[in-house]
């Protein structure tokens, strides 16, 4: 799976914090039936890499990428957990040459014009714009439009469902991602069905 085919499938991805396995199955399910295509699983719990197979076998058409990658090792255990493709909240060097390398689909994140630059040396021309709100938000994707014609956004960080359409509105940007739609808290306490709310919501704004 190409990651221009995996921006065509969403104009929100959802950015996902899973602490227990037994919540990947209902979270997926709630998050499908809400009409979304892709989600972002961040790999900062003991229990991410299984989820990824429990949400992919409870909702068999969700796209379910790995966030939070910061090495070769995490790349290689993400591809074998079954991850369709593959965010980094920054992009080393030694990350970006580990993921041209692979050939996985991938979203590595950038803030600077310099990173999105070395991002594109490197093969990659959809990047992650994190911390997006942070990092100077719509103002700053903006300015990057005019020098760097040839690359596009997904903003992540800080970015809440008001700011979302405003984001989307922008040509250099192909989706949004946030926890908005599913937070922790709203993992641990069960809450399926606000997120199956947030989820249609999201899945309504369109590029
Ligand atoms: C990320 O991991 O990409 C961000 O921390 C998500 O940002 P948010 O929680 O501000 O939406």
């Amino acid at each position: 799976m190409t990651i221009d085919r995996i921006l065509k499938a969403a104009s929100v991805i959802p950015v996902l914090e899973i602490a227990t396995i037994d919540a990947a199955a209902p979270l997926a399910v709630a998050l499908a039936a809400g009409g979304l295509r892709v989600v972002e699983l961040t790999l900062r719990t003991g229990c991410a890499l299984d989820a990824v197979g429990k949400m992919k076998n409870a909702a068999p058409d969700l796209i379910v990428g790995m966030g939070t990658v910061r090495s070769a090792d995490d790349i290689a255990a993400s591809r074998k957990a079954g991850a369709d493709f593959i965010v980094s909240p920054g992009a080393t060097p030694a990350l970006l040459d580990a993921l041209a390398a692979s050939g996985v689909a991938a979203l590595p994140g950038v803030a600077t014009a310099s990173e999105a630059m070395t991002a594109e040396e490197a093969g990659f021309k959809a990047l992650k714009f994190f911390p997006a709100e942070a990092a100077g938000g719509i103002a700053c994707l903006k300015s990057l439009a005019g020098p760097l014609p040839d690359l596009v956004f997904c903003p992540t960080g800080g970015i809440s469902a008001e700011r979302a359409p405003d984001y989307l509105a922008l040509a250099n940007v192909a989706c949004v991602g946030g926890s908005w739609i599913a937070t922790k808290a709203m993992i641990e306490g069960g809450d399926w069905d606000q997120i199956q709310m947030n989820a249609r919501y999201a899945a309504g704004m369109k590029r």
